[in-house]
């Protein structure tokens, strides 16, 4: 009888890490028989039954070196009186109607501005973030530099972690989860695939059964995604419109996220709202985004390429700003219902809710970068080319009205005066720290 078990690894899954894909296999090989009662031509034939079999199984592969120890020299470890009294602190909430927030993704870009944004008003935050390297890990850090003088505290920690995130809600009673960490970008998952099933689908799993085992439950609230639209034509893109031809991996994996909260929703009675967040912009943003590398490489003096449909199509973005963004997040937060479940088990009906976060306007990414120029006083170099189909559409155009009526969303910051803040904010970012890679 053999037994296979995955060793119990906690893969932190930065963005480049490769080793996932040989996880080694414990094989337990039992033997139930009683010798003595063997004949020797029995106990031979079992001896070759027993060779023949190591030969057929895999080979197992020499012991990776473990993302998690190697992570372990690097990270803080968590624990003891002194971290649980900063938890604690971080946590802490200035009324008695104020929320409890456990911020996942918090030193990422949506993160940093939403835990900032709920802790100025009063609310507890705790952050926890992985830190991976899927872009320069020297911004999620500054950024974890501005949380902690707003007093958040960022956790250095992985989703997939259920010991940390368990003891986490031992430490606090969080009434809400607001759920950022995510392995982000459509193009990066052609690359590297299974950082998309780890971050967006396992860790996913493993904070939705922490969570519904949680006392209290808390509410949940999560990014998901415009790229469910996925190949849609018809716009702008409706809640109630089909989600089921994603063009991307990553767009499958959120898509798979929302059919996720349903599950936990239906059988375990967690409150749940998915945001579908188009094309988030702003300063602290995102290296991987295209008008951030555009302004990078504009000042660079580099050749940007811009890319266009079928028939010379503009390709159109529905860029929204991130304090839009976040004042959306802050509206689900306030209006989300609170979990029926207790237990680990339901005792009625739960809120599930998915709304589009957007801002109603495409701009032509040639206007993107016309308006950068403008701004930095640089004329890009740039080359055409047709869209390759490695995950990006040719527009998104999100309807708005759902949100609008159930969060009072109304998105007030258009793309000009959006980058005019975004390009101070990269000068000066930048500037200040003159470092050589960029
Ligand atoms: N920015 C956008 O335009 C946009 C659009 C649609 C959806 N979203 C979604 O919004 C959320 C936030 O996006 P963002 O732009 O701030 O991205 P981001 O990459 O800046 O932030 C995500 C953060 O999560 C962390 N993280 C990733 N995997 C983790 C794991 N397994 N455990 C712990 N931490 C982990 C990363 O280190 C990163 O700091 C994501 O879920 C993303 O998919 C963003
Ligand atoms: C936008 O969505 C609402 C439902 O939230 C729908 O009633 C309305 O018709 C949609 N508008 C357009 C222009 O598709």
């Amino acid at each position: 009888m053999t037994q296979f078990k995955p060793i119990d690894s906690i893969p932190s899954t930065p963005g480049k890490f490769k080793s996932e894909k040989s996880l080694p296999y414990i094989h337990r090989i039992r033997i139930h028989s009683s010798l003595p009662k063997l004949t020797l031509w029995s106990f031979l034939f079992l001896a070759l039954i027993f060779v023949f079999f190591l030969l057929l199984s895999p080979p197992s592969p020499p012991p990776p070196p473990s993302i998690a120890s190697r992570r372990s020299l690097r990270s803080t470890p968590w624990g003891g009186p002194a971290w649980e009294r900063r938890v604690r602190s971080s946590a802490r909430v200035r009324s008695k109607t104020a929320l409890s927030v456990l911020v996942t993704g918090a030193a990422g870009f949506v993160g940093t501005h939403v835990a900032t944004a709920l802790k100025r008003r009063g609310d507890g935050v705790l952050g926890i973030d992985n830190f991976n390297d899927y872009y320069d890990v020297a911004l999620k850090n500054s950024r974890k530099a501005l949380l902690d003088r707003a007093g958040v505290l960022v956790v250095d920690g992985d989703i997939n972690d259920a010991d940390l995130l368990r003891k986490l809600f031992d430490v606090v009673a969080f009434t809400h989860v607001m759920h950022l960490a995510a392995q982000a970008g459509v193009r990066y998952a052609m690359e590297n695939p299974n950082s998309y099933v780890h971050s967006n689908i396992a860790g996913f799993v493993n904070l939705l059964e922490v969570c519904k085992s949680a006392n209290p439950q808390p509410s949940i609230v999560w990014a998901s995604s415009s790229s469910v639209y996925g190949l849609n034509s018809k716009v702008p893109f409706s809640e109630k419109d089909r989600t089921d031809h994603p063009a991307s991996l990553y767009a499958a994996t959120k898509k798979a996220d929302e059919a996720i909260a349903h599950v936990y929703n239906h059988i375990y009675g967690l409150s749940i709202t998915g945001l579908r967040f188009f094309t988030v912009y702003g300063p602290w943003g995102r290296p991987d985004m295209a008008y951030f590398f555009f302004t990078r490489d504009i000042l660079k003096r580099r050749v940007i390429t811009v890319f266009e449909g079928p028939n010379h199509g503009t390709v159109a973005r529905d860029f929204t700003y991130i304090d839009d963004i976040v004042k959306g997040c802050l509206a689900a937060l306030d209006t989300a219902k609170k979990s029926t479940g207790s237990g680990g088990k339901k005792r009625g009906a739960a809120q599930l809710r998915v709304f589009n976060l957007g801002n109603t306007t495409p701009v032509p990414v040639s206007k993107l970068l016309s308006i950068l120029e403008k701004l930095l006083k640089v004329k890009a170099k740039k080359r055409v080319l047709p869209l390759p189909r490695n995950g990006d559409v040719q527009f998104t155009h999100a309807n708005i009205s759902l949100a609008y009526k159930e969060l009072g969303y109304k998105p007030t910051t258009n793309l000009e005066t959006g980058l005019k803040k975004f390009v101070k904010w990269y000068l000066s970012y930048y500037d200040h720290k003159k470092p050589s890679s960029w």
